[in-house]
């Protein structure tokens, strides 16, 4: 099978979280059996080039309407991984991605819906013809809207649309002169059962676009597609993803065992798994070596997140104070795009500063991030809401105790070491549910105490977080079935 990924981020090479991971892992994975894939991506001017080899220009003037004039494009592939990427992007004057960063710019909407006309436009100049299209979140979402409209009669026949929503927080509400600048037609398109907006009728919401035309859409855990169908979560498309219940599933993501394996990772001075569990501690020292933490007997408590609304920042905050006073060693690794965040979590990086156990390191390190993972022993993950959460995954990879709010991809990967029903074997970290304090407090309290006071429990709540298959080969096989579905129905 011919499976196009478009996508806003593959990691390494553009990564701002989770979605680039998963794209770059479920494309290896479905390389890895058998199938031909292709991932699109902008292209930016922030890319890894050093991680892109044999990049070279494969098309000099695509050209690509944009309100009433053309945009000429060039494009760009190359390989990351193994993976073949094509890179898109307008000449000057409209180079809409030369920035430092993927998101966050005013003009984002009109950056992507544009990327969208874009690939349709390089799929037909060039000839190829997908099997299936696999887009991502609201960036991607005008894809299965301008196929279904308009390149299915240009000659895109046969080719069909499965829609990843990765995160309900970030919709794309827009006014509606982004259809007409793709050629699409809003007297048509803004109707109830179509783009508009469920709050604002005189919005375009793209990621409901997506819904609506895609031939199957999923999120990214079971938890989290019961959640945005029937609680607030939805945040507004509960009714659009109801209405489309019988083409709407979860699949819980994977992680790619080849990066994220502390038996093998070159990040980190000891390689360790679940036999060799004690070459954790030359980690923990060399963690602690690195952010000058003294004291060798206390546990070491994580976090390694995005600082962002979603993530409980209130409660990490919280978090951070409170594993100082059970007299816990803290490292937090994170990075925030919200200035007022930024400047709270800077503030409290101050007011930290020469406090012997705890260190906060407000930047975006994926190296870091693997020393972290090592030597940690719990890891605080308090969000809000969680499609599916890749960190609490990976930290559990190595042996770390996950402390978690029970929602989404959490709920599903993360089972309580007292209160769940799940045989001993497959308990692996501690929950809780209230958005509060007092609630994050009772679970931090918990596991440190088993820390202290039972170390061989803790041990083993390790080793059977150490031990659960989280490669992507089942979530690969899960999409190859979708894929499958939708070529025929
Ligand atoms: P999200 O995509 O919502 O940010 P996920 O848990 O799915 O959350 O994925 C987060 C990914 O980003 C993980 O690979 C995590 O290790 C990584 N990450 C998050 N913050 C940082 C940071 N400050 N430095 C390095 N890696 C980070
Ligand atoms: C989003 C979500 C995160 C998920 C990731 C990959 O960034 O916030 O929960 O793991 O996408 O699907």
């Amino acid at each position: 099978m011919y499976i196009a990924m478009v996508s806003a981020e593959c990691a390494p090479i553009a990564k701002a979280g989770g979605l680039g991971d998963v794209v770059h892992g479920l494309s290896r994975e479905l390389l890895a059996l058998g199938q031909e894939v292709e991932v699109f991506l902008p292209g930016y001017d922030s890319l890894r080039h050093d991680r892109i080899d044999g990049r070279r220009e494969v098309f000099r003037e695509l050209r690509v309407p944009y309100f009433d004039q053309w945009i000429e494009c060039r494009v760009d592939s190359g390989e990351v991984d193994g993976i073949t990427c094509f890179f898109i992007e307008p000449d000057s004057p409209h180079r809409f991605f030369r920035r430092g960063r993927i998101y966050g710019e005013a003009d984002d909407a009109d950056r992507f819906a544009f990327f969208c006309r874009a690939v349709l436009e390089f799929m037909l100049i060039s000839g190829r013809r997908p099997d299936v299209i696999h887009c991502h979140d609201w960036q991607t979402a005008l894809v299965p809207v301008l196929l279904f409209e308009m390149y299915q009669r240009l000659g895109l026949t046969d080719v069909r649309v499965c829609y990843s929503l990765h995160n309900l927080g970030y919709q794309g509400v827009v006014g509606e002169a982004i259809l007409r600048q793709v050629g699409l037609d809003p007297a048509r398109l803004m109707t109830p059962d179509r783009l508009q907006d469920p709050a604002n009728p005189r919005a375009v919401n793209l990621m409901k676009g997506g819904i609506v035309f895609s031939n199957f859409v999923n999120t990214v855990s079971p938890r989290y597609a019961w959640e945005i169908q029937n609680t607030e979560q939805g945040m507004g498309l509960q009714g659009v993803l109801q209405t489309h219940d019988g083409k709407f599933g979860g699949v819980l993501n994977g992680i790619d065992d080849a990066f994220w394996n502390p038996a093998t990772d070159r990040h980190i001075p000891e390689p360790f798994d679940a036999d060799r569990l004690d070459g954790k501690e030359t980690n923990r020292r060399a963690l602690r070596a690195y952010l000058g933490l003294v004291q060798d007997d206390k546990p070491i408590v994580a976090v390694v997140s995005r600082l962002d609304y979603q993530k409980g920042v209130h409660l990490l905050r919280f978090g951070i104070a409170h594993a100082c006073a059970l007299d816990c060693q803290l490292a937090l690794l994170g990075a925030a795009l919200d200035p007022v965040v930024a400047e709270q979590f800077r503030r409290l990086q101050e007011d930290t500063e020469g406090h012997a156990d705890c260190r906060l390191v407000l930047a975006y390190d994926e190296e870091l991030s693997h020393l972290i993972y090592a030597g940690a022993d719990m890891i605080l993950i308090p969000s809000i809401y969680e499609p599916c959460g890749l960190t609490q995954m990976i930290a559990m990879k190595y042996g770390v105790v996950p402390i978690a709010r029970r929602v989404g991809g959490l709920a599903d990967t993360v089972f309580d070491a007292n209160y769940s029903d799940r045989p001993f074997e497959e308990r692996n970290g501690y929950l809780f549910d209230d958005l509060t304090e007092s609630a994050l407090a009772a679970a931090m309290e918990r596991a440190i105490d088993l820390w202290r006071n039972h170390p061989e429990y803790f041990r083993q709540l390790q080793i059977n977080g150490m031990r659960v298959d989280r490669s992507w080969g089942r979530p690969a096989r899960q999409y190859l079935d979708i894929y499958g579905h939708i070529r025929v129905h």
